[in-house]
């Protein structure tokens, strides 16, 4: 079994694939929407995969992206960039200039990181006055119950989402095929509150529903997140009052 699935090359083929061919109604226009002004900034993208925000970051006008993976093997599908520096690293140890970026970028990352905590205090470090974070998790009601199963009746219909230890922040192991990925569960006060800690102004919390379009194209995802979100993404700044 890889220990970290993040390593092993079929999962990260097929995440990446699907990633580059499924239309996206929720996550990327709730980040869009969230993002200021990046036009000539310096970003930093935590946990950035295979590039492809890094990519479309400078097509839009970014001067630069330094972009964080431990990965070797998401390395491997991102196309060098000359505005792209990629560091392989882990966000948990990695060591960055103070007040280097003007924003900081993480999508579907963050739950993956153990001591969230000291990572707030870091990133306020990283960037600069006035700067911003952006960043997506799974939603934490996805994965406070460890079987991330919905209940069904006897007609396979989903009658419920089950929550359990919600309040505990805690491991919770995923395996299957052959590969275990660690996530570290905290609830959605705890990665606002953090923020808060560190000194962020906390400029949005949004739970995202899927756009019209999405309710249009794929309304029995869009209804099931509706009913579970699945996702949780927080904007927030440092040092702009609100
Ligand atoms: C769900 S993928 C998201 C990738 C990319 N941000 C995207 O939008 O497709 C999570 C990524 O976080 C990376 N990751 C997880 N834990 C990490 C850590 N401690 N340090 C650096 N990268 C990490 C994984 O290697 C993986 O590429």
């Amino acid at each position: 079994m890889e220990e970290d699935g993040w390593l092993d090359t079929t999962m990260v083929r097929e995440y990446v694939m699907q990633q580059r061919s499924r239309p996206d109604y929720v996550e990327r226009p709730a980040i869009e929407s969230l993002l200021p002004n990046l036009g000539g900034k310096c970003v930093l993208d935590l946990g950035a995969g295979s590039g492809d925000w890094a990519a479309r970051l400078v097509a839009s006008g970014v001067a630069s992206v330094t972009a964080v993976d431990k990965s070797h093997v998401m390395r491997t599908f991102f196309e060098t960039h000359p505005q792209v520096r990629w560091l392989e690293a882990d966000i948990e140890t990695v060591d960055l200039s103070a007040e280097r970026f003007d924003c900081i970028l993480s999508v579907r990352a963050f739950h993956y990181i153990e001591r969230y905590d000291q990572l707030a205090s870091r990133m306020y470090r990283w960037i600069v006055p006035g700067g911003s974070l952006v960043f997506s998790v799974e939603h934490p009601l996805k994965y406070a119950n460890s079987q991330g199963e919905w209940i069904v009746d006897g007609e396979g219909n989903a009658t419920a989402w089950p929550v359990d230890a919600y309040l505990q922040p805690a491991p919770r192991i995923e395996e299957g095929n052959g590969v275990r990925l660690v996530k570290w569960h905290r609830p959605l006060s705890s990665y606002v509150n953090e923020l808060i800690r560190a000194g962020f102004v906390i400029r949005a919390v949004v739970e995202p529903d899927f756009t019209e379009l999405g309710w249009r194209e794929q309304p029995t995802a869009a209804e099931r997140n509706r009913r579970r979100p699945n996702l949780l993404v927080i904007r927030a700044d440092k040092g702009t009052e609100v």
